[in-house]
């Protein structure tokens, strides 16, 4: 039995409430979760965690800026973002909070595991704290930032601390070897060079506590075993959830993650100090990072001081007004997946709801649907086959090479081009029914009952093509998937992997005697013309 897929977002800070940026990498594992899923065909294979990052500094200042203790503001937080989630549709399979007692047990153990095989030792830091990011910067990276945040404009402030060290240093080699042997490791390429190009400088050992003291913030956190003078840097503490949820007799065997997703900000901590901290811990490293990049709005960085994010009440109006699919559709499909900052905007966002989906699949479908139920009684009748067309690839060979081309995109987390294999199909039945003008041929029926057996075939072709495509387009599309599955009868059959039921003509085609509903339309046309909702 292959190892079920594993798949995580950043557990987020629960110091703010989430925005575009959390629900995109959460729709992306999502939706990768989905399609892993739909691929093997059983729904256990597939295991997708996120959650709550809690023991930052921050949560301590801005719970007290709220009259409230840390633990009371991270409940408040860590509720928001599970309403915000499940406002978007996302199906997780465990939420993990680093507060949680099953967290914090398990982060003991490992940093005792850590000392035992000498990978820690305590010694002196020097460094450039940013205090926006929880993060220290090197000499070097300080400069290059001009003494400010990279990620916040924040200035810098320089630190001197007895610290717990982990020996990073150590590591470096080992590290080299496993990112030149598995090309999957960090993606996209982009990133994978990124990380290539600072490896060639030496890895410093790191700083992984910080000293208690009498300040409130810094009472916040896992202590150090032994040592209450210190606590657990929050990195550290928040690395391990990857592996604290899955380290228990009954979910052990999904470790190694086969995906981390998350966006460029933190790609360091996941693909040098992860790794590295499991090879010290003896434990195999996570099989792929992913790192996208990030949205923007109307050219803008997002950030607190513009006050331009994205936030959740953006896309709960969008949702309301345009659809859950629709918005799924536009973060997944326009978002920045690749190398590249995507930017959030409303023209944008209709162009695309129409072409993909108000008079993509949803016009195919219902058009489609119409005439099965206008020309054939809604019924596929006995003896259909696949039509084809003279000079154009048949549709049976378009949909499995569309099938074939999505489920090998998820080898690379390639969600864009898994999704766009499905509006490609889309595309050729359209050409397919412009070719073969179906309509045309309806009118002949009376005069000539051959025209009639053709026109039944050309259009099983057409709806068992979109059928296919509607299985590559359902990891994002969850809920008018499922609604155009119903009205046809052809949801994708339980414990089938995609290959056998998505296959053309096969064991799990729409066949003779099928009733092909005319169905509700899917998505109606949106007017670019209307403002942006609010
Ligand atoms: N708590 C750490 C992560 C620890 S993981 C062991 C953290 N939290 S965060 O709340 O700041 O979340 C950062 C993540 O949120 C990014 O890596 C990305 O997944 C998502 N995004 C936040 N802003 C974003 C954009 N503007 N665009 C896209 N995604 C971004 O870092």
């Amino acid at each position: 039995m292959p190892k079920p897929t594993y798949i995580t977002t950043p557990i987020y800070y629960v110091n703010d409430r989430p925005h575009i940026g959390h629900c995109y990498t959460t729709s992306l594992a999502d939706c990768l979760a989905r399609f892993h899923r739909l691929s093997r065909g059983q729904k256990h294979d597939v295991f997708f965690l996120t959650g709550t990052d809690e023991h930052a500094d921050k949560v301590v200042t801005s719970a007290a800026a709220h009259g409230m203790s840390p633990i009371e503001w991270a409940d408040r937080n860590a509720a928001e973002f599970e309403r915000a989630f499940a406002f978007c549709g996302l199906e997780y399979d465990d939420f993990i909070r680093t507060t949680q007692p099953r967290h914090k047990t398990k982060v003991l153990e490992y940093i005792r595991e850590l000392q035992k095989r000498g990978d820690i030792y305590l010694g002196n830091y020097e460094g450039w704290w940013d205090a926006s990011q929880e993060e220290y910067l090197t000499d070097t990276a300080a400069k290059d930032a001009d003494f400010k945040s990279p990620v916040t404009g924040v200035a810098l402030v320089k630190r001197i601390e007895k610290n717990y060290f982990f020996k990073l240093s150590a590591y470096q080699d080992r590290l080299k070897a496993y990112i030149d042997a598995n090309p999957n490791f960090i993606l996209p390429v982009s990133r994978r060079n990124e990380v290539l190009g600072r490896l060639r400088e030496n890895l410093q050992d790191i700083p992984i506590s910080r000293g208690v003291t009498d300040d409130p913030t810094s009472q916040w956190g896992i202590r150090m075993p032994e040592d209450p003078t210190h606590r657990i840097y929050v990195w550290i503490d928040a690395l391990f959830n990857y592996l604290t949820v899955v380290d228990t007799p009954e979910r052990i065997h999904l470790w190694p993650a086969d995906v981390h997703l998350m966006a460029k900000d933190i790609l360091w901590f996941h693909a040098v100090i992860w790794p590295c901290l499991l090879m010290a811990l003896d434990r195999p490293a996570p099989k792929t990072i992913f790192a996208h990049s990030y949205w923007v709005r109307e050219g803008r960085k997002m950030s607190k001081s513009l006050g331009n994010f994205v936030t959740i009440e953006v896309l709960e109006a969008y949702i309301n007004k345009y659809s859950l699919d629709a918005v799924r559709w536009y973060m997944l499909t326009q978002g920045p997946h690749d190398k590249n900052d995507a930017d959030f905007s409303h023209q944008r966002f209709v162009e695309i709801y129409n072409a993909d989906l108000a008079n993509g699949i949803g016009n195919c479908a219902s058009r489609v649907g119409n005439m099965i139920d206008k020309y054939l009684g809604g019924v596929l009748p006995e003896g259909v086959k696949e039509a084809t067309t003279p000079g154009v690839k048949p549709l049976s060979a378009a949909t499995s090479d569309a099938v074939a081309t999505a489920i090998r995109a998820l080898e690379t987390c390639d969600i864009y081009s898994a999704l766009t294999a499905g509006t490609q199909i889309v595309h050729e039945v359209d050409q397919f029914i412009n070719l073969t003008a179906p309509f045309k041929l309806a009118k002949t029926i009376e005069a000539n009952p051959a025209a009639k057996l053709e026109l039944a075939d050309i259009l099983y072709t057409c709806a068992e093509s979109i059928r296919i495509a509607s299985y590559l387009l359902s990891p994002a599309l969850t809920t008018k998937m499922p609604a155009l599955w119903a009205a046809w009868g052809c949801a994708p059959a339980q414990g089938v992997p995609l290959e056998m039921a998505a296959a053309f003509g096969g064991e799990y085609a729409l066949k003779p005697g099928a009733k092909v509903g005319k169905g509700e339309i899917l998505f109606m046309r949106a007017d670019a013309a209307e403002p942006a909702p609010a």
